[in-house]
């Protein structure tokens, strides 16, 4: 009989037979879904053969919940997602009208997924910009519950957008605001704890898969108090909690003003031979070119919640697009994670079978590894990159290779599913 994961001193404890949560989403979720099913299953199967099984638990949101309850996000659906603890969903249409929050947000805040876990990796075969995607390997830790994502902004004119202006007047002056009687304001708070709770999740994570460095990304050169408070209480808790296991940025610079550059860049060699995590910091507008042109030199970045989202989508197209880029929501102190296709609903071309699954399929792998079930994951990368190297694509990636074959969104999990077996 199947079982939910539990939490057990802190560990998620997985049952062999294991129930597992979804929402199909909507557009092109129907067409995504079932396929992605089908291969986890063949992977799962070809793995621990009838030693472990994924139970799929349906469970509603977005449009189709809307048509059968009148509820965009339904009560039931939360409670679900935190009883099992682990899920996956499709992507969601943004509801539109006044009060109606994204539904990925209101997922997220309720159940405080505070990092967006975003692997970059290229697979042989697909098309990319860069001259070296075998060399980009990378996994941005995107903060997923603070920032100007908070929402607290003030539209000009308005009575609030009146009492904050004043509030400032009174307090701090409005010398620095160039048009007072026209300005919007945002708030973007960012704090220690939330700061903290991201970097050590990035570390851990560093430190369990042996990857070489840890950088945080930030504009604090700009934002001194908010983004530069980030990298500083961010290189403090790596000093606090990870001294033994890092080699950090600050330590090198302290080197070198007092024994020279010689001797701290033979500082910097030895941590890395003695498979030290490197832990620097990068500004944002320079990480942007630097990820393009020195991509190998990056590996696990750690980001707050602007820039993150910034970051993912260039790193993504480095790699073949938002089309087979996966994602995750993750709280790692109660292990509840969302597993999820970047992408949106793709309305234009929902139920047309030229959707492409793998950032699904490649989301669903990422679970499959945070439940430990690390060789089916396996199965599934080396079944989809066999699946690119012989040219076998739906139609974004057809459009962009020579001499491929156009298949449909079934046919190419069809083909994956092959490959498995
Ligand atoms: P979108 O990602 O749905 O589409 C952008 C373009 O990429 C379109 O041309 C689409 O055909 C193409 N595309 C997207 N996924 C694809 C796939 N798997 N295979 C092949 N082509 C693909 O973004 P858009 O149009 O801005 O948003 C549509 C809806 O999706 C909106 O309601 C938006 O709020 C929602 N959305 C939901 C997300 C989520 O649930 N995580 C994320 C982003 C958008």
């Amino acid at each position: 009989m199947s079982e939910k994961i539990t939490l057990v001193n802190g560990k998620l404890n997985v049952p062999n037979k294991v129930i597992i949560p979804f929402i199909e989403g909507d557009g092109i979720g129907k067409d995504i879904t079932e396929p992605t099913q089908k291969i986890v299953d063949a992977a799962v199967e070809k793995s621990y053969g009838s030693k472990r099984k994924i139970d799929w638990y349906e469970v509603l949101a977005g449009e189709k919940s809307f048509k059968q309850n009148g509820e965009w996000l339904p009560q039931a659906t939360l409670d679900a997602f935190s009883e099992y603890i682990v899920g996956i969903k499709g992507p969601l249409t943004t509801p539109i009208g006044g009060g109606i929050r994204s539904l990925n947000v209101a997922l997220r805040q309720t159940l405080d997924l505070y990092v967006c876990l975003r692997p970059i990796r290229w697979f042989k075969g697909v098309p990319s910009p860069v001259r070296y995607p075998s060399r980009v390997d990378m996994h941005i830790f995107r903060e997923n519950t603070e920032d100007i994502y908070a929402g607290i902004e003030f539209m000009t004119g308005t009575p609030e957008a009146e009492k904050f202006k004043q509030l400032m007047e009174e307090n701090f002056g409005l010398e620095k605001v160039r048009f007072p009687d026209s300005t919007s304001i945002g708030i973007k708070p960012i704090s220690k704890e939330g700061s903290e709770r991201l970097v050590r999740a990035a570390m851990l994570y560093a430190i369990e898969r042996k990857l070489p460095s840890v950088t945080l990304v930030h504009k604090g050169n700009i934002m001194k108090f908010t983004e530069g408070a980030f990298k500083n209480w961010g290189y403090e808790l790596v000093e606090n909690e990870f001294a033994s296991q890092t080699f950090s940025w600050k330590q090198y610079e302290a080197i070198a003003s007092e024994k020279g550059i010689d001797a701290a860049k033979e500082a910097l060699k030895k941590a890395e031979l003695e498979g030290k995590v490197i832990v620097k910091d990068v500004i944002t507008d320079a990480f942007l070119q630097e990820s393009l042109l020195h991509p190998f030199s990056y590996s696990v970045i750690a980001t707050m919640n602007l820039n993150g989202d910034y970051i993912s989508d260039q790193l993504a197209a480095m790699v073949g697009g938002i089309g087979i880029s996966p994602g995750a929501n993750i709280n790692y102190n109660s292990g509840f994670a969302i597993f999820e296709a970047t992408h949106g609903t793709a309305p234009n071309i929902a139920g047309t079978g030229k959707a492409n699954p793998s950032s699904l399929i490649l989301s669903a792998a990422m679970l499959l590894e945070y439940i430990g079930w690390k060789e089916a994951a396996e199965h599934i990368y080396d079944a989809l990159e066999h699946t690119f190297t012989k040219r076998r694509v739906t139609s974004d990636l057809h459009a962009l290779m020579e001499g491929a074959t156009l298949l449909t969104t079934n046919e190419f999990a069809n083909e994956v599913i092959r490959n498995i077996h």
